[in-house]
Formats: structure tokens, sequence, C-alpha cells
């Protein structure tokens, strides 16, 4: 299903703008193309000056989007919407309900699985992160409120991370006598250390948006509420940039924090951006001191 949202023309007046919140400002000046995928996974493709820009929003509010069986196919055919359309430039991840990034799994959903279908889940849960990961397009997690369990893995899973100062990240699994399973043990030692992510991971312990900054965790942390805001500045710095030149740059971090043969993979990347017109177009721009136009090749 794909609707319009209009954009309000009221809203483009400048004295009504200073009475609302930044954020209300920035999304209402903008016209949206929203796609829904399923009930609870949104797509929207930002338009105008920000097309290129793509968004998921997990609205599953009566579990504070916990991912059962439904959402997580919903997720998985987002994703592949998002992975099989060349436009998609940069992707964002958000909630659209209050206080909640993702609760995890579906804790109830899960009490009714036998555990070949726990395993089944989970083996499905830990695909589909990878497969979020292993696009090749940047993508950007907005947290405001509980990314816990699950909901923290799918963040690990994106290339950054933005949260609000009310933010509350963990992995609680061993309080449930269960460890991360899609991917916490991997992706969470190689951002913040191993020796941090064992004292997180041993105790559960739910840290919040400072912390969480300081311990490498996110890359940003604003005010409670700001999240988005800042997610959409960074998208807007990345979609201005040469677009075969983003996705070189992360499949050579990416691939080259894997094998030791990093700088070799670097190369080969490089050599993938030699032959493209934008890099012509980069160096024309910045002589004549103007905006580059890139087309993707
Ligand atoms: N699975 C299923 N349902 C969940 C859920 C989950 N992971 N997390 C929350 N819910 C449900 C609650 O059971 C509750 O349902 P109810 O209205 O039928 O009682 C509803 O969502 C609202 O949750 P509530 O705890 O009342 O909201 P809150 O705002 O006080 O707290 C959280 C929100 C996310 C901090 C809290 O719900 C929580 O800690 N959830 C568990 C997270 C977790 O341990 N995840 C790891 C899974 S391995």
């Amino acid at each position: 299903m794909v609707a319009f949202a209009a954009a309000s023309k009221s809203l483009k007046n400048p004295k009504f703008q200073s009475s609302i919140s930044p954020l209300f400002r920035f999304q209402s000046a903008r016209t949206l193309l929203v796609q829904s995928v399923s009930e609870s996974v949104k797509l929207q493709k930002l338009a105008d000056s920000d097309s290129g820009i793509w968004e998921v929003n997990l609205e599953r509010p009566s579990s504070k989007n916990a991912i059962g069986r439904d959402m997580l196919r919903g997720l998985r055919h987002t994703l592949e919407s998002v992975n099989r359309d060349q436009t998609a430039k940069v992707l964002m991840i958000s909630s659209s309900v209050p206080k909640v990034f993702c609760a995890g799994a579906d804790l109830k959903e899960r009490k009714t699985m036998s555990p070949s279908e726990v395993r089944d889940f989970v083996n499905s849960l830990r695909s589909t992160f990878s497969y979020l990961e292993a696009l090749c397009i940047p993508t950007i997690a907005v947290i405001e409120g509980a990314a816990l369990g699950g909901g923290l893995e799918l963040a690990l899973s994106c290339d950054l991370r933005i949260c609000g100062e009310n933010a509350l990240l963990g992995l609680p699994e061993t309080g449930l006598a269960i460890i991360p399973g899609a991917g916490g043990t991997q992706r969470l030692p190689r951002l913040v250390g191993k020796s941090t992510a064992k004292e997180l991971i041993f105790t559960g312990r739910i840290v919040g948006g400072k912390d969480a900054l300081s311990m490498g965790l996110v890359n940003h942390c604003v005010l409670a509420g700001e999240a988005h805001l800042k997610a959409l500045e960074t998208a807007r710095l990345i979609n201005q940039k040469g677009p075969v030149a983003i996705r070189m740059a992360k499949r050579a971090i990416d691939g080259g924090m894997e094998v030791d043969s990093g700088l070799v993979l670097e190369e080969e990347c490089y050599e993938q951006i030699m032959h493209t017109k934008d890099r012509l177009e980069g160096l024309a721009a910045f002589a004549e001191k103007r905006k580059p136009n890139y087309i993707g090749r």
C-alpha cells in the first residue's frame, strides 16, 4: 500500500514554525512516501531533497515492539525491498512507539513455542539481522527509550546508533537463562571490547544513553526526543556523498574487520570507485566550488 502524506503549507510559514518542536517542523515540512509492508513494520521514503533517505518504522505498541514471527517476517520483507531498490542510499530504523525502540524477542509468543520452533525463530532472527548488517547502504538505528535483548541486537546490526539521553540499552538474556542469540555475543564485543561486552552480557546490566556513549555503544547521545533529528542530519550528510564511494567504504570497513587482508580489500574497493563518473564529478565540483551532483555510477 502506498499513500502520500502531503506537506502542510501553513507549516512552511516561519511564524508558525517557531512555535513547534524542531523535530515536528522538520518532518512536516517534507512530503513523505509511506509504504506499509506489514502491520507492525512501515517503510517510508523521504522525498524532494531528502530523496534517497529511507526509514523503517517499528510500530507494535501492544508489546513495546517486541519481535514475534509476524513482525520478523515484515522486517525481513522490508529489508529485502530496500535491498532491491537502487534508489535507497541511507536507511534509518526507528520506532513510532513512545519510550521504546524495541523490547527484544516476543517473550509471550516464545512461551508457546516448542524447542524446535524456538530454534527456527532464533535462527531466522539471526539471519535477518545479518541480512540487515550486510545491506550495501549505511543504516542508522534511532534509539529513544528501551533497546533490550533482540532490540539492542537489531541496533547492533546497524552501522550507526544514535540515542536520546533516556535510552536504556542492554542484553538481559542471561537473566532469562538464555544468551543473546541474534548476533549480540559477536557484535557487542566488536563494538565495545571483549571485557565490557562480557560484563554487560554476564550481568545483564542496562545502561543509559550517556554511559552507552562513553563505552562506544552509540555514536551520539542527544537530548531525549532529539535522536530522530540527529539521525536525519547524519543521513543527510551521507546522502550527499558519492553513492558508490559510500557503498565501497562500507564494504571495505566491514570486510576488513573480518579478514587480515583488509588493505587488499580496501585497494580492491578503491579500484571500483576509480572508473566512476562521480569521482570525476567530485573533483570538478571541488575545483568549481559548487555542490557535486552525483549520479551513482
Ligand atoms: N515480549 C512480549 N511482550 C512484551 C515484551 C517482550 N519482550 N516486552 C514488553 N512486553 C509487553 C508487556 O508484557 C506488557 O504487556 P501487557 O500490557 O499485556 O502486560 C506490555 O508490553 C507493556 O510492557 P510494560 O513492561 O508494562 O511497559 P514499560 O513501559 O513499563 O516497560 C520495557 C517497557 C521494554 C522496559 C519492559 O516491558 C521490558 O523490560 N520488557 C522486557 C524486555 C526484555 O527482557 N527483552 C529481552 C528479551 S530476550
